[in-house]
């Protein structure tokens, strides 16, 4: 698997020093020649006792359809000592991280919330949105000098649309961005429970927050998502109140983190690419199958955790019940085996079926919504500023798991 949008200046390296190399700063800042490196033990890599790294597509499919490989819940937290921080108190009362039968509860309550129905009304919201941060750009373009379009444009785009949904006041937004940020922290492998603290420390924050305003839509009910879960929860009790309150901060954090973290990518793919990137326009057809080679290519969640429930044989290894699976979405995305050439950004693939979004019963539930954003809001911004370019290479937060950039200077082309 040849990297070329991503090349390491460094040489190549052997599986052993990749594996070392993955969770260092240089190693979540370009992970590819390292997943290539790691490729050659092939795709179900044994780590010891502890864990098992999982690269292959069909593989990592197999894991999350099979019930044996449970999300890291409430009880293995517990084991870890995870769970006494606040980050990993909130985590284990959302579905993201629950098993069955709680998985299937959450999940059927907060259904609707993304229901087809839904995702086409958040449509005008995405749009204005849209609109409206670009037309702060070019205020921003007076002197002509380069600009932060994670700030001004990546994070704003979904806070704004997020932020209008559940009624959160144009005030409070830009702190909660920044406390949502320090959350996804708490994905990354841990090796000192200090640094959980920004990530308990942003949890706090939201928390509080959703609390006060699921108080507040009780007393006052709005017509807005808060309000709506409020009222169900209340009628029929299928949430606890805490539960209720750990689903708005997910809805908050994965409503955010994530579209925001796939525009940066999707923008600075369309400039790697301008023959495909640049003409894109809202209404062109082109522009999901761009959308969907980005979350292939370079998609804004690399792992996902499994702990096995029970000893499992699983493609030619055994896995020990309690370890853990890291299943390297960014690197089956890159499986030969599924993907022709696959280090090639190719917006005509066929059948193009990365697994960016997961699958299986925890598939993600804001896939559509999320991919409407992102199709909304960078057609607009490449539309207004045709000649929007690099000023600098990206930086990237010092994460994999929730990986996107931290800076992304670009001069926007208009003097
Ligand atoms: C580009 C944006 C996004 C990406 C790449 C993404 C990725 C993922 C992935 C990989 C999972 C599976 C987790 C697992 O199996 O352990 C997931 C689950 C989930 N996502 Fe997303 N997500 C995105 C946007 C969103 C948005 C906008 C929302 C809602 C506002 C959302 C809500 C959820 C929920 C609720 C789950 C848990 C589903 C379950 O456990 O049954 N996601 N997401």
């Amino acid at each position: 698997m040849p990297a070329t949008d991503q090349q390491l200046t460094e040489p190549a390296m052997g599986p052993a020093e990749a594996l070392s190399e993955l969770f260092t700063p240089a190693g979540k800042h370009n992970p590819y020649p390292l997943y290539d490196a790691l490729w050659e033990l092939g795709p179900v890599i044994p780590l010891g006792p502890s864990g098992t790294l999982v690269l292959g597509y069909d593989e990592i499919c197999a894991a999350l359809r099979d019930p044996r490989f449970l999300v890291t819940d409430a009880a293995v937290h517990r084991t870890t000592g995870m769970i006494d921080h606040s980050s990993w108190q909130c985590f284990t009362k959302i579905m993201m991280f629950s098993n069955s039968p709680d998985h299937e509860r959450m999940r059927r309550f907060a259904a609707w919330a993304y229901s087809p129905r839904q995702i086409t009304e958040r449509r005008r919201l995405a749009a204005r949105a849209a609109e409206r941060w670009t037309t702060h750009l070019a205020t921003l373009d007076a002197d002509g000098g380069p600009i932060d379009l994670v700030e001004t444009f990546a994070t704003r785009v979904p806070i704004s649309v997020t932020g209008d949904l559940l009624g959160v006041p144009e005030a409070d937004r830009l702190e909660l961005r920044t406390a949502i940020t320090a959350t996804t922290t708490a994905f990354e492998p841990v090796f000192d429970p200090d640094e959980l603290l920004p990530a308990d420390a942003g949890m706090d924050v939201l928390v509080d927050y959703l609390d006060d305003l699921v108080r507040e839509r009780r007393r006052r009910p709005g017509d807005d998502l808060v309000s709506a879960m409020v009222r169900d929860r209340d009628a029929d009790g299928a949430l606890s109140e805490e539960e209720l309150v750990a689903s708005l901060v997910m809805f908050l954090i994965a409503g955010v983190q994530s579209p925001s973290d796939l525009i940066g990518n999707t923008v600075r793919l369309a400039l790697n690419h301008p023959s495909e990137g640049r003409g894109m326009t809202a209404d062109d057809d082109l522009v999901p199958a761009f959308v969907t080679e980005t979350l292939r290519f370079d998609p804004p969640n690399h792992v996902l955790t499994r702990s096995a429930e029970t000893d499992i044989d699983f493609h030619g290894h055994r896995v020990a019940a309690g370890s853990r699976a890291l299943l390297v979405l960014a690197a089956a995305n890159r499986d030969p085996r599924q993907f022709a050439d696959p280090a090639r950004f190719d917006v005509t693939r066929k059948d193009n079926r990365p697994l960016s979004f997961g699958l299986g019963p925890h598939y993600c539930l804001g896939a559509a919504f999320a991919r409407m954003q992102v199709e909304m809001a960078v057609p607009v911004l490449l539309s207004r500023f045709p000649h929007l370019s690099l000023a600098a290479p990206p930086t990237y937060r010092d994460q994999l798991v929730t990986r996107g950039f931290a800076r992304m200077e670009v001069m926007l082309g208009t003097t």
